[in-house]
């Protein structure tokens, strides 16, 4: 009802007469600025934690649903902004009180009173601004918080996002630089039209990775291993706002029967994270694994890799994975290694996380130098770098390099791989300290990558190994280990990578 009687009055053309109605400059607008309310209601929670406020007004919901969602992906604090009359539920009432309201502003620059006031912006990295377009401009209770607030804002930054049914948002950006003059803005506003709100997670997630705002900045680079129990591992929150578990199976190797049944000992195990890839020819047995495993889909979390030989046409490529792998969406997608088209293949996946098909960007076998020159060519920053890690190969500086972007670092070959693992597991450091714990040398590695911040994908089709894998929550490795482990190192890879 409320869209018909929208198009009825597009129809009439009010809301292209209103929307040419030129903002009144700023001298206006500050010569009788509404103070804020000295009276704030009491049970309007005022924000005290977090980076990240979110402010936003919503009439009918849309526009709470998307602040909600930027709240829940970037832990931040919620306000809402309220009118101290409500809007009327009747949808024809309130189109000409806000006709009147954004007259009133526009000729008097007198702004209707609101409830919310907020005493500082300290301590807020990024004040997110929420609204409903009203008549192609800022709904107008928004626009009395930001007049009312905007030397509180001056110096802040701030990030704008707009609902709407099917106006463009232009002269809402207008409205928010001239109520937020002194403001920086973070980036382009997000635009989330009516239709598009069943996506708003895949929409959101896109749009705060062009933010840049290091979400992660505090926690990818360590764990808090006291959460994990054996069987079960506890997750790290991505740049792309979804968690990951830190303990998966890697499935290299893996093929037919033998992969199916590992995925699903490594599940009914705890394990909650697979990884696959195109290369290894065992999406489909691991996509069946996931299907069969008797856990809910969404609980676990899915990994493929698109090789260097589809990068010149990933959207097949990609088509291909989802279709092998049969679960719906996938949680994370990464390009294998550095090659021709890989920015172009990147750019394909970001457009399946906006359509929800694909959750996480990541890449694989990238160090400092690669990453440095494909991060200015990419949009949505990677979440997760996968690389060769293990005692005899550190590789630190590229660890801390990643975890200073943001990026989750995974060790693949966490064992040493294929030929290398007895020497590792017979290192008399390794194994004197998995003595002394009473764990084998294998948990002892896995340990000290967790405790270096560094995620770990051991590939096993054992299940007394898988289950050993996953069991490394009871021990601790004192700084005394650690350091003994990381002067182990001796620059060896064991892949050419
Ligand atoms: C007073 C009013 C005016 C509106 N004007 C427009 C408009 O000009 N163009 C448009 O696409 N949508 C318009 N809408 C629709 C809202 O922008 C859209 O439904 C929005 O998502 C509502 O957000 P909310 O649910 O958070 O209140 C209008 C809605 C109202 C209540």
């Amino acid at each position: 009802m409320r869209k018909v009687m929208f198009f009825i009055l597009l129809m009439a053309g009010i809301p292209l007469t209103l929307g040419t109605c030129s903002p009144k400059d700023d001298s206006v607008n500050t010569e009788t600025p509404p103070a804020p309310n000295p009276d704030p209601d009491p049970d309007n929670p005022q924000p005290d934690n977090g980076r990240f406020l979110v402010l936003y007004f919503s009439r009918s919901g849309n526009t709470r649903a998307v602040a909600n969602e930027i709240k829940t992906q970037t832990d931040g604090t919620i306000l809402e902004v309220t009118p101290t009359t409500a809007y009327p539920s009747d949808y024809n009432a309130t189109l000409s009180r806000a006709q009147q309201e954004i007259s009133a502003i526009d000729n008097n620059g007198s702004y209707p009173s609101i409830n919310t006031a907020v005493e500082n912006f300290n301590g807020y990295d990024i004040i997110f601004i929420c609204t409903p377009l009203w008549y192609t401009r800022m709904a107008t209770p928004m626009q009395s918080f930001l007049n009312a607030h905007s030397q509180k804002l001056a110096n802040k930054r701030v990030a704008l996002a707009v609902t709407s049914t099917s106006s463009g948002i232009s002269s809402v950006v207008a409205d928010a630089g001239r109520l937020c003059s002194g403001s920086t803005f973070a980036g382009e506003a997000l635009w989330v039209r009516s239709s598009q709100l069943g996506s708003v997670r895949e929409t959101v997630a896109t749009w705060l990775g062009t933010l840049d705002l290091n979400l992660n900045q505090n926690n990818v680079s360590s764990f808090d291993l006291s959460k994990g129990e054996n069987g079960k591992a506890p997750t790290v929150r991505l740049s792309s706002g979804y968690d990951m578990p830190i303990v998966g199976l890697r499935t290299y190797s893996l093929h037919g029967n033998v992969c199916v049944n590992s995925v699903i000992a490594a599940i009914r195990r705890g394990f909650r994270k697979l990884d696959t890839a195109h290369m290894y020819g065992n999406e489909e047995e691991v996509g069946q694994g996931v299907r069969e495993s008797g856990v809910p889909r969404e609980e676990i979390f899915v990994a493929t890799k698109l090789y260097s030989n589809q990068y010149s046409n990933p959207e097949a490529a990609i088509e291909g994975c989802l279709r092998k792998l049969d679960i719906g969406y996938l949680d994370l997608m990464l390009l294998h290694h550095p090659g021709a088209n890989d920015v172009k293949a990147y750019k394909a996946i970001e457009k399946y996380v906006a359509q929800g098909k694909i959750r996480s960007i990541g890449l694989s076998n990238y160090y400092i130098r690669e990453m440095s020159a494909f991060l200015p060519q990419v949009t949505v920053k990677p979440v997760l770098v996968q690389n060769e890690i293990h005692p005899y190969y550190q590789d630190t500086d590229v660890i801390n390099y990643m975890h200073e972007q943001g990026i989750v670092v995974e060790a693949w070959y966490p064992l040493g791989g294929r030929g290398h693992t007895a020497a590792l597991f017979n290192d008399p450091v390794i194994a004197g300290i998995a003595a002394a714990h009473g764990k084998s040398s294998a948990q002892v590695i896995l340990r000290w990558d967790l405790q270096k911040g560094v995620v770990v994908i051991p590939g096993s089709s054992n299940p007394d190994h898988i289950e050993e894998n996953i069991s490394i929550f009871d021990f601790e490795l004192t700084d005394e280990e650690m350091s003994r482990i990381n002067a182990l190192n001796r620059n060896e890879k064991h892949d050419w990578y």
